[in-house]
């Protein structure tokens, strides 16, 4: 377990947070449409390759988590693209999880799909160079959702995968994500993510998931995308380490954010406020770091555009917000840092 603690706390290293560069090939499939590009095998790679050769990367990103297709794949100079990563100190990790599927009997939720077989795909991706790996759960917040049963499914399903994980010498990534679709207020989203990360890790422990040796990926307590009341950063910051002191051991050595759809600044501006109470003496014994998706590649999409001769600028425009996060992490972001030249 040694090598599995040390990996989690790696990825959680001072300043330093993780890249989800993961989308299944229908997510990244909308992405490229919303700048106009085709989505092919070789513009992928190209996208994420700009993506990982951006010279101050290492200084911010600890980890990139890659999809199926990403790990097998080659750098235009025939590198592998593990190696690309390996070679800047980043670790690989993989997602590895089917996805979110209709629950059976529970009209409008899902349960994450994957376990079976995972144990042999982990150690073929384990061959391959990942050192940590991801399953998202997910769960939407309606009028008598998300059940209990919802809940139960999906927490004991991220316990296995985690526990297959370890096994196999990867360190788990568990991911439950309490969706921001729907006009709920904040406190809402407060109560079910407690419920959720409750039953998490009850399984977790049940299942016998060493703490040391894995991250916790959750989303942070906001209102509804909808909701008529917004929340500042500090009151996002303050329910979100309320919510975790009740719910998650202070074994788990550190929670890696997902972003969930908030813009790129809020997801920045939050984290630095959850890092500033920490660093007042608020109690927060986690490392409190990123692993976004969407808020670590909009701008770089966007400057891209499916174009080679912007390459440069897509870099520019990664490190920029790679390194805001890294402030945020470390405490010290500032709104007018967004304005500083990237
Ligand atoms: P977002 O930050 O875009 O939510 O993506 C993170 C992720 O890995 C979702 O599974």
């Amino acid at each position: 377990m040694g090598d599995l603690a040390a990996t989690a706390r790696a990825l959680v290293a001072p300043g330093k947070g993780i890249l989800a560069a993961d989308e299944s090939t229908g997510t990244i499939g909308k992405r490229f449409d919303s700048i106009g590009a085709a989505s092919t095998e070789e513009s992928r790679r190209d996208y994420r390759e700009l993506l990982f050769t951006t010279p101050t990367a290492a200084e911010y990103i600890s980890g990139v988590i890659l999809f199926d297709e990403t790990i097998r794949q080659h750098g235009a100079d025939g590198t592998p693209l593990v190696e690309v990563l390996e070679r800047q100190g980043i670790v690989p990790g993989i997602k590895v999880d089917a996805g979110a599927k209709p629950l059976a009997f529970a009209p409008g939720e899902t349960v994450t799909e994957g376990l079976d077989g995972l144990r042999e795909r982990l150690e073929a991706y384990h061959g391959l160079g990942a050192r940590f790996a991801k399953w998202r759960a997910t769960y939407v917040i309606a009028p008598g959702v998300p059940s209990q049963y919802c809940i139960d499914a999906n927490a004991h399903a991220l316990a296995r995968y985690a526990a297959l994980c370890q096994e196999a010498g990867l360190v788990p990534i568990v991911e439950p994500e309490v969706l921001m679709e729907g006009d709920h207020p904040i406190e809402q989203c407060e109560g079910v993510t407690a419920s959720v990360l409750e039953a998490v890790f009850s399984q977790l422990f049940e299942q016998r998931v060493e703490l040391e040796g894995m991250l916790l990926k959750p989303n942070m307590v906001v209102p509804g995308a909808d909701c008529p009341v917004p929340a500042t950063p500090d009151e996002v910051a303050a329910a979100t380490l309320r919510c975790f002191r009740w719910t998650v051991p202070c074994a788990v050595p550190g929670i890696v954010f997902l972003s969930g759809g908030q813009s790129d600044k809020a997801a920045t501006a939050n984290l630095g406020a959850m890092n500033k109470r920490k660093a007042a003496g608020e109690v927060a014994p986690w490392e409190l770091s990123f692993s976004y998706g969407r808020a670590l590649q909009s701008a770089a999409l966007k400057a891209w555009a499916g174009e080679a001769a912007n390459a440069d600028a897509a870099r520019a425009a990664f490190a920029h917000r790679a390194r805001l996060n890294s402030e945020a992490r470390r405490g010290r972001y500032a709104a007018d840092m967004e304005h500083a030249e990237p």
